[in-house]
């Protein structure tokens, strides 16, 4: 695996690359990146992935020092998955000197984690942009974890005309529900156990759509019941418009049911979908 490190290299190993598949991480890779990055070896000639802890999608007062690094092992997993190329920048290679400019995404940033996170969007948007234009991928690959994110994506890259294929991947679970996350590092054991509310509560509500619960703030309580129980810090718990993000009332069709909850140190954010599939998102 060619490990790169300037955006020369970068450009140097895709001219004769073929067809190629970019997972875009933060590293402290899990088994959540890992399937990405399975999907893009399955789909490309070659895959590559890029590490960077990324400076202007983290808030102040966020966790950007403590992030969790891990370099050496995230290449070596890298490595064993049959991954062509990771691309590991140093921060000034993705922002050089006098670095002035940004992508601001529109509507479908505002509400959720762009409440909770004000300029975190556009923080990522401009870093993946910047990724999309370094590697020129025919696809890129998002998880459902960060739903929003992928919509950020899709929609940025509709907007912008960016000729790569935004690749939609399911959220890979621990066994006991908790969606993986590199911030789960941050739980304690005990912790650990009362986050498995996420998932639960989400599937309460699937379990109840599929009843044909159709009421969106039904919905959002039977979430809310199963958080309750753990006595844990929502910061909010949404059913909203998959494409749009914005908050349903009523009889619903298809939403995208999502929170996001204070454990211990650790925000964490889970998500499901109801009456749609990840993979029919761009054809609506
Ligand atoms: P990071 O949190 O490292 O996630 C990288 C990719 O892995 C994202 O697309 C995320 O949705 C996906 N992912 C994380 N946990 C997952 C899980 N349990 N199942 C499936 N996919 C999962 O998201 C970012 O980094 C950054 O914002 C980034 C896009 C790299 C821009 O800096």
């Amino acid at each position: 695996m060619k490990v790169l490190r300037t955006v020369a290299e970068v450009r140097e190993w895709r001219a004769d690359a073929g067809s190629v598949g970019l997972v875009p991480t933060m590293g402290a890779l899990h088994d959540g990146h890992a399937a990405l990055v399975d999907r893009a070896i399955r789909q490309n000639d070659a895959a590559i992935a890029s590490i960077f802890v990324n400076p202007t999608q983290f808030g102040a007062g966020e966790d950007y020092a403590a992030y969790p690094r891990s370099e050496e092992a995230d290449l070596a997993l890298l490595e064993k998955l049959g991954t062509a190329a990771a691309f590991v920048p140093a921060v000034e290679e993705l922002y050089p000197p006098g670095d002035d400019t940004r992508v601001q995404p529109g509507k479908i940033a505002a509400p959720l984690e762009g409440a909770a996170r004000p300029g975190h969007f556009t923080g990522v948007a401009t870093v993946v942009a910047k990724l999309l234009g370094i590697v020129t991928p025919d696809r890129a690959y998002f998880g459902q974890k960060d739903f929003q994110q992928l919509r950020v994506i899709q929609t940025m890259v509709r907007d912008l005309r960016i000729a790569t294929d935004i690749v939609g991947c399911p959220i890979v679970r621990a066994p006991s529900g908790l969606a993986l996350s590199s911030r789960n590092a941050y739980l304690s054991d005990a912790e650990r156990a009362s986050a498995t509310a996420l998932s639960r509560g989400l599937m309460e509500a699937e379990h109840a759509f599929d009843q044909d619960e159709r009421d969106a703030d039904a919905l959002r309580e039977l979430v809310k019941l199963e958080l309750a129980v753990w006595q844990l810090e929502t910061e909010y718990v949404s059913c909203a418009d998959p494409l749009t993000l914005e908050e349903l009332i009523g009889s619903v069709e298809r939403a995208v049911l999502s929170l996001a909850v204070r454990v211990g140190k650790a925000r964490l954010i889970d998500n499901a979908l109801l009456g749609i599939r990840l993979q029919d998102l761009d054809e609506l």
